[in-house]
């Protein structure tokens, strides 16, 4: 495989890289009316805060799952931020023993948010440590071995936890049904991302118009970090080919030397497509078989390529497996055949 086929690479890899980092920091929404898009979610947070803060109780434990790059450490910042308490960040692989849980447990203070990124990734061992924590804001330690060994409780600060995951149906049942509020979170509309690429000029200090942020956004793939990554991208062609404004000429030159294509689809996706169309008649096609043949992880397709390519309605589930559609033919400039019609019919009824 080409060194196109690892996502990390990829200039539209919604998973945060050490270059983002820093910036990321500097362009993340501290407050909700900062914060732009995910409007459903937005309002009902604000209701649940406002409460919260209203009865001085911690926030029930709130999960928020979705495609990667969409916001959720940052939302978890402005519910610490909106309730006035600290935020403590972890991720499911880092805590790797029920002692680490505890510990950062036991250094909570009354109301504080902890935030638990990747939160299906949690072992079972720490999981078993969590759900009195969560539940009943203990924490549960045996003392001693053998026959002498005892438990004892030890009671927590009230705290809200606040978990991430791009796959909500890996989480265990009982971890679920312990949060309280259960968000899903969206892709973005080109004209929501178009709003935060301006946000982001604004706080960069970089100049773009209304057509350069629109076809930026617009190739995002739904993605805010995605979005914000190019804008970088194509301030650097304005730097060195035009007058440093990201014009609408601009931000199509830089794109296109990305290999991004008008609707943001890159060489991977298009990889994807392809063999799909070519070695699988279109679909159907289990997700293990288009993994094995584009040489990628099957969980990578579905978190990272798959949201997309079904937001825009050129790929689709069907019983039988994935299907190309009639606009995902058109894209790669193919005819879609009669003999795909079958179960791509049935679905999207064409
Ligand atoms: N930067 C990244 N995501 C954002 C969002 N949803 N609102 C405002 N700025 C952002």
């Amino acid at each position: 495989m080409d060194d196109f086929s690892n996502f990390n690479e990829r200039i539209i890899a919604p998973e945060q890289t050490g270059a983002d980092t820093d910036i990321e920091l500097s362009l993340r929404p501290k407050v909700l009316s900062e914060y732009i898009g995910q409007e459903k979610v937005k309002a009902n947070l604000k209701v649940y805060i406002d409460a919260a803060r209203g009865r001085n109780e911690a926030l029930d434990h709130v999960l928020l799952y979705g495609p990667p790059g969409l916001g959720k450490t940052t939302l978890a910042g402005i519910i610490a931020n909106e309730l006035g308490v600290q935020l403590r960040v972890t991720s499911g692989p880092a805590i790797e023993k029920p002692g680490d849980l505890a510990a950062l447990l036991t250094n909570l203070n009354e109301g504080d948010v902890l935030f638990i990124d990747e939160v299906h990734r949690l072992s079972k061992s720490v999981e078993e440590v969590l759900y009195p924590a969560m539940e009943d804001f203990a924490l549960d330690i045996i003392i001693g071995k053998g026959p002498s060994a005892r438990s004892i409780r030890l009671d927590l600060p009230k705290f809200t936890l606040v978990g991430a995951t791009t796959r909500a149906g890996q989480l265990t049942a009982p971890l679920r049904d312990r949060f309280g509020v259960i968000f899903r979170l969206e892709l973005y509309t080109p004209a929501e991302l178009s709003r935060i690429v301006d946000r982001s000029s604004g706080i960069l200090g970089i100049e773009i118009d209304k057509e350069g942020s629109m076809e930026i956004a617009s190739r995002s793939r739904g993605t805010p970090r995605i979005a914000n990554r190019l804008l970088r991208r194509s301030r650097d062609f304005a730097q060195i080919m035009g007058t440093g404004i990201i014009t609408g000429d601009i931000a199509r030159h830089a794109l296109e030397r990305m290999e991004i294509d008008q609707l943001g689809l890159d060489l991977v996706d298009r990889l994807l497509l392809r063999a799909m169309v070519e070695n699988y008649n279109g679909g159907p096609v289990g997700l293990d078989t288009i993994a094995a043949a584009i040489g990628e992880e099957a969980i990578t397709i579905e978190d990272v390529y798959e949201p997309y390519l079904m937001q825009i309605g050129f790929l689709g589930r069907t019983p039988r497996g994935r299907v190309v559609t009639p606009a995902g033919y058109r894209h790669l400039g193919l005819e879609f055949p009669d003999s795909a019609r079958g179960d791509t019919q049935q679905k999207f009824d064409i």
